[in-house]
């Protein structure tokens, strides 16, 4: 049987899709982190907190999810199920141990930047590798691809320079503002397959300037995501719940009805970074703030300025996790182009989500983003 953690963590996955910005979100189970407008810390809501004390409550869980990543790790290998408070397990001690040997590092060596994180040494195993390996015909490979694309500036005609006329070049690209402006509400059909022949039929509605509403029929049931303007909200077989923190920053960036031409409003520090190959395009690689605990890395195609990747950085306590969503099969609605193929990776998932149907400026009935009662 699926586990509630999973199965909160699967419907905000799966259902965190809009047109531009697919975000999967890290669970915070516990709501109650703000107090009187302030955050409260980790040991002020959890119970055995030893070293990660007088942090942001809300970023424990983003960290636990970073350890996983990093050593290929489940909770379950740490935690007693049911019991996180409890030191029981080996692994959950030694992880103490891990986290002031790399602060240690860190501050002796970095001036305590998170330089060395539990990646750097584990890669996504509990035991590194001591010896170095021995070459393999596929290494071989890779490292002339690399010698050769070090060695080869990336020639670009015409060249861009900054942030804003590959962003300008973007919105051209896909229609233009005022034929984006004149779009109102969006409902968009779709499928995601999750690899081994389990696919889930979703639709998504939305409507200018921040409703949005995503359903995808499972086969043990229907998950939901919604936003009103003010309320973010998912609701799972089990009931609906208000979202906060990282969830509910997914949900707002989803609901941007005109997100392709806020770009420069919802995003901060914007950076040209670089000119790279990307599955055979060659793209220029914007970098952008969006908040306190997340930043992107968008990448626009230098000839049709089309945006084809983006990864997405969310902070952790210890390090930053990402997820990289590719679009693709750009085709026109109304004169406007959206992707209707979509790749999503993160730590854990790899899933293709393909659009069959886009129906631009068809009326809504807003309470239908409203949070069900339960
Ligand atoms: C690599 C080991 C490791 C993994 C994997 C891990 N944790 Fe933890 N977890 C810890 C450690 C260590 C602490 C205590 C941190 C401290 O003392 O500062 C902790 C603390 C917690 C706490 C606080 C408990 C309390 O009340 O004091 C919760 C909740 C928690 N983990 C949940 C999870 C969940 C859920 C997962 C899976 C998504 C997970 N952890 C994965 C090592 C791990
Ligand atoms: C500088 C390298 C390095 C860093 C950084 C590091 N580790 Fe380790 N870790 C090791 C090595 C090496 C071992 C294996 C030690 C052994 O075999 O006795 C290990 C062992 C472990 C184990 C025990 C695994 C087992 O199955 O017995 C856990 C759990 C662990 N590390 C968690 C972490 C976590 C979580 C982080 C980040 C906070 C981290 N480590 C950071 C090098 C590192």
């Amino acid at each position: 049987m699926i586990s509630n953690k999973s199965l909160y963590k699967l419907s905000i996955f799966i259902s965190g899709i809009s047109i531009l910005f697919l975000t999967t979100g890290w669970t915070n189970q516990n709501s109650d982190y703000q107090q009187g407008g302030k955050e409260k810390t980790t040991d002020e809501v959890y119970k055995n907190i030893k070293v990660l004390k007088g942090m942001p409550a809300s970023q424990l869980m983003p960290t636990m999810h970073f350890f996983e990543a990093s050593l290929g790790f489940e909770c379950s290998n740490c935690h007693v199920r049911g019991h996180n408070d409890s030191d029981q397990k080996p692994e959950k001690r030694k992880t103490r141990k891990m986290i002031e040997m790399m602060n240690a590092i860190n501050k002796n060596n970095f001036e305590g930047k998170q330089i060395v994180t539990c990646f750097t040494c584990h890669r996504g195993d509990a035991n590194p590798e001591t010896i170095p390996a021995i070459m393999t015909e596929a290494m071989m490979k890779e490292r002339r691809n690399e010698e050769k694309s070090d060695d080869e500036e990336i020639k670009v005609t015409n060249r861009l320079n900054t942030p804003e006329e590959i962003i300008s070049k973007y919105q051209n690209a896909i229609g233009g503002k005022d034929a984006f402006m004149k779009l109102t509400s969006l409902k968009i059909e779709g499928i995601i397959d999750m690899g081994n022949n389990r696919t889930a039929p979703i639709s998504i509605i939305q409507k200018a300037p921040s409703y949005y509403l995503s359903t995808t029929k499972l086969p043990f049931g229907e998950f939901e995501r919604g936003f009103n303007g003010t309320i973010g909200w998912m609701k799972n077989p089990r009931g609906a719940q208000e979202l906060d923190g990282g969830d509910l920053q997914d949900v707002e960036l989803s609901a941007d009805f005109y997100a392709p031409i806020n770009f420069l409003k919802n995003f901060s520090a914007l950076k040209f970074s670089d000119v790279q190959i990307v599955n055979n395009d060659t793209v220029y690689v914007v970098d952008a703030k969006y908040s306190d605990i997340r930043r992107f890395k968008f990448y626009f195609d230098v000839y049709s300025g089309l945006l084809i990747r983006q990864i997405q950085y969310d902070k952790t306590l210890l390090g930053e996790l990402q997820n990289q969503t590719d679009y693709s099969d750009y085709r026109s609605v109304n004169g406007i182009l959206f992707p209707f193929k979509m790749h999503i990776s993160d730590y854990e998932r790899n899933q293709n989500l393909k659009y069959t149907n886009i129906s631009a400026n068809e009326a809504v009935d807003i309470n239908v983003f409203n949070k069900p009662a339960k």
